[in-house]
């Protein structure tokens, strides 16, 4: 069996953090949301993965390279455009050979891994198995319809007036008739080729599509708002662990990752909390739920429920909360009580300041 993991398209939604980096490399608790899909991979037995890859080939090609760090063998399978999941199948046709696959979309999250569906899979070997979650929101995904006993009856990918509430979780498991299904379809009105609308060529050429429903977490990382949501959840679950240097005049509180050559000097930091190598804290407050990326500085604030990413510099300001700060970005207060506020803010962003 292989993988085959989708880190292209484009992350919209994410902007501007999505403009210079990919969003499937966002962190989470300090680690891209695409590592934890690739560790839930090789845990589950799967060493073959392809990694589809569009704009942002390089940074991806960057963070996996041939993924032997996962313990996994990596092939790169460009994607001129964003042209949908099932687009995406069907540039993997050669490399995916008539194997068996999952199919795992590179910014979804899932806790607890993909190992029993895996399993299942390879012992029922039905022709696709779908996952389902409930969600209060089923128009923001693909949503599903099924029998009593979880066979797929109908799929819609965003309704207007979704059906039932069971969300399509961006996890999938094929066997090779998925490659018929993909070459049949044509693109929908937002011009891709759904993967929703090929699994219903499935079903409705006679094929067994069978659902699981999951209960555990699942997130689409797809917004900042569920991006912090999954930072919580991971740094719920993270033990106590300094290796970093802390001082006297120091306090650290509850469960604190705090890596080699990170550096907390006068500083409160309540867990969970993650703190990565070469960042400094000085006289400022940090946590809980906040992860601070590598080489970050932090002086004289107080930062909370919040994601900063690498080499930014936050000074003086109180109080940050439920924010992402992008790399290499300033913080700081103006000299005096501004009668203007000076900004340089890249697009898309999103500022909320005192008026
Ligand atoms: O997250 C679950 C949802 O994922 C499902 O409920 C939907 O049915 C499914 O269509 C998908 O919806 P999204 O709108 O969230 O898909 P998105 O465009 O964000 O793409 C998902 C991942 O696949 C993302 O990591 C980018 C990558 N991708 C996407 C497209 C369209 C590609 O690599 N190539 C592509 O052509």
């Amino acid at each position: 069996m292989k993988a085959l993991v989708l880190a292209g398209g484009k992350g919209t939604r994410l902007r501007p953090l999505t403009h210079t980096s990919a969003k499937q490399l966002v962190p989470v608790a300090n680690k891209p949301v695409l590592y934890y899909g690739l560790e839930s991979i090789a845990e589950a037995g799967i060493t073959e993965v392809g990694v589809i890859v569009g704009d942002s080939a390089p940074e991806i090609r960057a963070a996996v390279g041939d993924g032997s760090a996962f313990g996994l063998d990596v092939t790169y399978l460009p994607q001129e455009a964003p042209l949908g999941l099932a687009h995406a199948v069907l540039i993997a046709r050669d490399w995916l050979g008539d194997e068996d696959f999952v199919m795992f979309l590179g910014d979804n999250f899932v806790l607890g891994g993909i190992t029993p569906l895996v399993e299942d899979f390879r012992a029922e070997r039905p022709d696709a198995r779908i996952l389902l979650t409930r969600v209060p929101d089923p128009s923001a995904f693909g949503v599903v319809e099924t029998d009593g006993r979880g066979r797929v009856l109908a799929l819609e990918e965003k309704p207007r007036a979704p059906r039932t509430d069971l969300a399509l979780v961006g996890i999938y498991l094929f066997t090779p008739a998925v490659h018929a299904a993909v070459r049949a379809i044509r693109p929908s009105a937002r011009g891709e080729l759904e993967i929703t609308d090929a699994i219903q060529w499935l079903v409705d050429s006679g094929h067994d599509v069978r659902s699981t429903r999951i209960t555990g977490y699942w997130k689409d990382t797809g917004n900042v708002a569920d991006i912090l949501e999954v930072n919580r959840s991971v740094l719920d679950r993270t033990a106590h662990r300094v290796e970093g240097f802390v001082d006297a005049g120091s306090e650290l509180v509850g469960p604190v990752v705090l890596e080699p050559g990170a550096r907390v000097i006068g500083s409160r930091v309540v867990g969970p909390a993650a703190i990565a190598a070469g960042a400094v804290v000085t006289r400022s407050q940090v946590g809980p739920y906040s992860s601070i990326a590598r080489g970050v500085h932090i002086a004289d604030s107080e930062i909370a429920d919040s994601i900063v990413l690498e080499g930014a510099r936050i000074d003086g300001v109180r109080r940050v909360e439920g924010s992402m700060i992008g790399r290499e970005a300033v913080v700081t207060p103006a000299p005096a009580a501004p009668a203007a506020h000076r900004l340089v803010i890249g697009d898309h962003s999103t500022v909320e300041i005192r008026s």
